[in-house]
């Protein structure tokens, strides 16, 4: 883990959030290489959940939402920790994580268990006052609900359908920590899938193994993947079944997402709270109901760890010791890297233009510093799954080197045919 968060503060992964102040607890910052990470992970998901099919869409939603929504969802009343705060040096911590009655830092006393609510705050316009309360939302799940109807009444579906969405949470967690893994604000990809009273367990199974399935094929080794189904007394209080997706983080097993049935609870609340008619009428049985939700929920940034800590390697090449992030191509942040072998002859020139044309179709990286051997170390640090080397045979026949950052092999093709050839490879299954 120290590793992983090493190199991505020496590349420009990930920073701790307002360094020059001495941080601020758990919040971190993606820098240049850490945010195509991350837009690629969340475009993987937007494609395989929303674009690539045909009955989901997408929606992106306000932050602040009505309070009341808060109240019908139930985050209000049961959004809770226990928390406990020690009496001689004032920590405080969750009172689950702490075993016995001293305090884990000082051993000094620790009070008695109370409930703290985990969303953030705020106020709407100038006036400070109850009346003006509202919340940063804790889960973007709630916006699908209280949309239901809207997006109902302005596409064509029919159940089953479903409604996805990335966006920024907020908790206030108690204890945050684990790099990106627990943080106070975070970015969650949650889909919510509506479905017929009756059909939900068979499409809980579906999602079930299709999230599952979705991060082996971007390169999770599947056995550090699992799915663990959560015991009765560990389900949400909408749910009626629910399975987290977790990943062997260096630090132990944990949830990487959760798959809830979620019932028609929330639809039923929202219509309770609002006064809004919520059911769907089902014209091929010609009755009216709320649906049931299936909602795979998960988290782009411990998603991103999770590919991160994943690809993480250290092996030797020609009795040097490497570091390689083995990336799914798809994932990687550069695509490839294009290197002059000699800094003279019209090299350069020539790999800038192949860049140039590399980049319009793909983020693409320029290296000329240094020997060949620790350009690709460089572009092997950071997951580039590919490079192409522009040498003295380029200028008399127009072909570059391919070189794979796995296999490490390399062939010669035609400078023209390396958009195609690398597309092919990027978008492999
Ligand atoms: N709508 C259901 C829901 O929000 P959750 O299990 O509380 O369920 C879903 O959250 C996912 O969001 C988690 O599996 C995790 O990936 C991510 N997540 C939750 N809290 C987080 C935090 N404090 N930091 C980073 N990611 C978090």
């Amino acid at each position: 883990m120290e590793k992983v968060v090493n190199l991505c503060k020496r590349r420009g992964f990930v920073y701790p959030g307002s360094e020059i102040y001495g941080g601020l607890g758990s919040s971190l910052d993606y820098g240049p290489l850490g945010v195509e990470l991350k837009r690629n992970v969340k475009e993987a998901w937007w494609r395989e959940i929303v674009t690539g099919r045909d009955d989901v869409v997408g929606l992106d939603a306000a932050v602040i939402m009505h309070p009341r929504v808060w109240e019908a969802s139930g985050h209000l009343a049961g959004f809770t920790d226990p928390l406990v705060d020690c009496k001689s040096c004032k920590q405080r911590f969750r009172a689950d994580q702490v075993a016995g009655t001293r305090c884990p830092e000082c051993g000094g006393e620790l009070t008695e268990a109370r409930q703290f609510n985990l969303m953030f705050k705020t106020f709407v316009g100038p006036v400070e006052d109850t009346a003006h309360v509202a919340y940063l939302r804790p889960e973007t799940a709630q916006s699908m609900f209280v949309n239901f109807r809207n997006v109902l009444e302005t596409s064509r579906l029919k159940l089953p359908f479903g409604i996805g969405q990335i966006g920024r949470s907020f908790r206030n967690e108690i204890t945050p920590g684990n790099f990106l893994f627990r943080t106070r604000e975070f970015e969650q990809m949650e889909l919510e899938f509506f479905v017929r009273p009756g059909e939900d367990e068979q499409w809980y199974d579906y999602w079930r193994h299709a999230r599952f399935e979705w991060y082996v094929r971007l390169g999770i080794a599947r056995d550090r993947l699992r799915l663990r189904p959560h015991a009765g007394d560990e389900l949400a209080h909408y749910a009626k079944g629910c399975v987290d997706v977790e990943y062997a983080f260096p630090f132990g097993w944990s949830e990487l997402e959760g798959i809830a049935n979620r019932t028609d609870f929330d639809l039923k609340r929202h219509s309770e709270y609002s006064g809004k008619d919520l059911t769907y009428f089902d014209e091929e049985r010609r009755e009216r109901y709320f649906p049931y939700v299936i909602e795979p929920a998960a988290g782009a940034d411990r998603s991103t760890l999770a590919f991160l800590v994943d690809a993480y390697d250290e092996d030797e090449v020609e009795g040097e010791a490497r570091i390689v992030l083995r990336l799914h191509p798809r994932l990687a942040p550069y695509k490839a890297a294009v290197f002059p072998l000699l800094r003279k002859d019209g090299q350069p020139e020539r790999a800038r233009r192949i860049y140039d044309t590399l980049r319009r179709h793909f983020p693409v990286d320029y290296d000329q510093a240094g020997s060949i051997g620790r350009r690709y170390r460089r572009q092997d640090e950071v997951g580039t799954p590919f490079g192409i080397t522009v040498d003295h045979d380029t200028m008399k026949d127009g072909t570059v080197t391919l070189r794979d950052r796995d296999a490490m092999t390399q062939v010669r093709l035609p400078e023209d045919r390396l958009v195609e050839e690398l597309v092919a490879r990027i978008e492999r299954p």
